[in-house]
C-alpha cells in the first residue's frame, strides 16, 4: 500500500472511529450459501447459482469504458432530456451505450399489464401507508445492510444523502405512479438509468481508498444484493400491511409484487433469481435479507442523517424524535437499538395505541365512493411535497456518478 493510500485508510477509520467501536464483520451466518430454487422465480428454472457472484454482464462494460474514456459528463448531459418510457433515446449517444439502452428498456415478455393495472388500484388506496413504509421501514432497514450501508457510504451520493434519497425517493414514487410502465410514465427510465449508476459504482467503489478495507467483498452490488435491497422493499412492505391487519384483495397484492417483479428485471437482476409469489419471496427474504441485518459505523451515520433530514425546518426537534419512533415503531427494539435511536415514550406510546386505529378508520372508509379518489390526491400531495423538500424543488435527475465520497 503506498503511503497515500495508507493516509487516507487511516483518516477513514478515524472518522468513522468516532461513532462507536461496532463490528463490522459480517455474521457468520450471513455469507450462507445460496439455496433458493429457481423452480420458485419467474423464470420458473435456471442454474440454481449463488447470484452473490453475478453483477451485471450487460451493463458493467459499457458503463466502465464510458468512466474510463471520459465520456461521462457529456452522456449525462444528454440523458437529463430523457425522462418519459416511450421518448426516443437522445441523439448523439455514444453507440455501445445506445445499444445496451435500446435492449434494457424492453420490458420483460412476462410482464401482465392486467396485474400492473391492479397495481394501480393497490398504489390508489394505500399510497399513504406505501410512503411511511418506503421511507421508514426500507429507507431505514438499508442502514443495516452491511452490503448496502458502506457502498452507499462511500460512493459519490453518500457525501450529500438528501440529493440521494430525493432520486431514491423518484423510483418509490415511480413505481407507485399510476402510469409507471405505460408510455407517458417515467418507472423504465428511472429503471434504466439506475442499472447505469450501479454498474458505474461497481467500477468505482473498488478504487475507493475507504471502502477497499472495510468491504468483505471485491465489487459492491451484487445480484443478491439488489434481491437482499428488493426484499427490503416489497416483501416487507408486504409483511408489514398484513401484520397492521390491512384487508388487501389477493388481485391487488399480486399485481403490487408483479410491479416489483418487473422492477426487479428492469434493474438487470436475471428472471430466475425474482419470486413468482409471495410465499416465493417470503422464503428468499428469510434466507438472504433476514441473516445479514447488522450494525456498521457507516449504518449508523446514514441512520442519523436520514432521521435528521427534517432539521432544517424544524431543529429536529418534533421530527427526529418522531422519525426515530417511527422507526422502532417498524423495525423493531433491536435495530432501533443497532442505530442508537433513542427512546421517545410520547411518541412511541402514541404509535402504539393510534397507528392501528388510524389505519382501521382509513380502512373502514374506503368502501365509500370518494374514499379512493380522495386519499389519492391526499397521498399524492404528501408525496409531491416530499420529493420537492427532498430535491430543493429542483428537478431531480439520476446521472452516473464519476467519483467516490472524497473523504
Ligand atoms: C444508486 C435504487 C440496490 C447501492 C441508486 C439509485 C436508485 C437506486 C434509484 C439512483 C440514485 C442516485 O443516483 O443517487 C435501488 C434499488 C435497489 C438498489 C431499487 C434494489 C431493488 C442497491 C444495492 C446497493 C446499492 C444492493 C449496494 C449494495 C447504490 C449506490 C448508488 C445507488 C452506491 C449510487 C449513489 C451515488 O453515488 O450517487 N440505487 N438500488 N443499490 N445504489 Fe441502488
Amino acid at each position: 500500500m503506498d503511503k497515500i493510500q495508507r493516509r487516507n485508510v487511516l483518516k477513514a477509520g478515524g472518522a468513522l472511529g468516532a461513532i462507536g467501536a461496532l463490528s463490522v464483520a459480517a455474521p457468520a451466518h450471513a455469507k450462507a450459501p445460496w439455496t433458493w430454487a429457481p423452480q420458485g422465480s419467474v423464470a420458473g428454472t435456471g442454474a440454481g447459482a449463488d447470484p452473490r457472484w453475478v453483477w451485471d454482464p450487460e451493463a458493467d462494460p459499457v458503463v466502465a469504458s464510458l468512466i474510463d474514456r471520459g465520456d461521462v459528463p457529456r452522456v449525462n448531459e444528454l440523458l437529463r432530456t430523457w425522462k418519459r418510457n416511450s421518448q426516443p433515446l437522445p441523439a448523439g449517444l455514444p453507440a455501445d451505450l445506445r445499444d445496451f439502452m435500446e435492449s434494457a428498456r424492453q420490458l420483460p415478455s412476462w410482464t401482465d399489464q392486467r396485474k400492473l393495472a391492479k397495481a394501480v388500484e393497490f398504489n390508489t388506496k394505500r399510497g399513504l401507508y406505501l410512503g411511511v413504509l418506503y421511507g421508514l421501514a426500507s429507507g431505514m432497514m438499508s442502514t443495516v445492510i452491511p452490503h448496502e450501508a458502506r457502498a452507499v457510504y462511500y460512493s459519490q451520493g453518500g457525501a450529500d444523502m438528501k440529493d440521494r434519497i430525493s432520486k431514491t425517493a423518484k423510483l418509490g414514487y415511480d413505481v407507485g405512479a399510476l402510469n409507471a410502465y405505460q408510455a407517458d410514465g417515467e418507472m423504465i427510465v428511472t429503471c434504466v438509468k439506475t442499472r447505469l449508476v450501479h454498474a458505474a459504482v461497481r467500477h468505482l467503489l473498488p478504487q475507493s481508498p475507504y471502502w477497499t478495507p472495510v468491504a468483505d467483498e471485491q465489487i459492491p452490488i451484487s445480484q443478491r444484493d439488489i434481491m437482499v435491497t428488493w426484499h427490503s422493499l416489497p416483501t416487507t412492505v408486504m409483511q408489514k400491511l398484513q401484520a397492521w391487519g390491512v384487508p388487501i384483495p389477493a388481485a391487488e397484492s399480486d399485481g403490487f409484487l408483479h410491479s416489483w417483479q418487473v422492477a426487479a428485471h428492469m434493474l438487470g437482476v436475471r428472471d430466475e433469481y425474482i419470486p413468482a409469489s409471495w410465499a416465493e419471496a417470503n422464503s428468499q427474504a428469510a434466507q438472504v435479507l433476514t441473516p445479514v441485518l447488522a450494525p456498521t459505523p457507516e449504518g449508523v451515520r446514514l441512520s442519523d442523517i436520514l432521521l435528521s433530514l427534517g432539521t432544517p425546518v424544524d431543529a429536529g426537534i418534533l421530527s427526529k424524535p418522531i422519525l426515530g419512533a417511527f422507526t422502532r415503531y417498524m423495525l423493531g427494539d433491536q435495530i432501533a437499538g443497532w442505530l442508537s435511536i433513542p427512546r421517545e415514550p410520547v411518541w412511541e406510546t402514541l404509535l402504539n395505541v393510534a397507528w392501528r386505529p388510524f389505519i382501521a378508520v382509513r380502512e373502514g372508509l374506503l368502501p365509500f365512493p370518494l374514499a379512493p379518489a380522495a386519499y389519492w390526491l391526499f397521498d399524492e400531495f404528501i408525496r409531491k411535497a416530499a420529493l420537492l423538500f427532498l430535491s430543493n424543488a429542483r428537478p431531480i435527475s439520476i446521472e452516473i456518478p464519476l467519483t467516490n465520497r472524497p473523504t
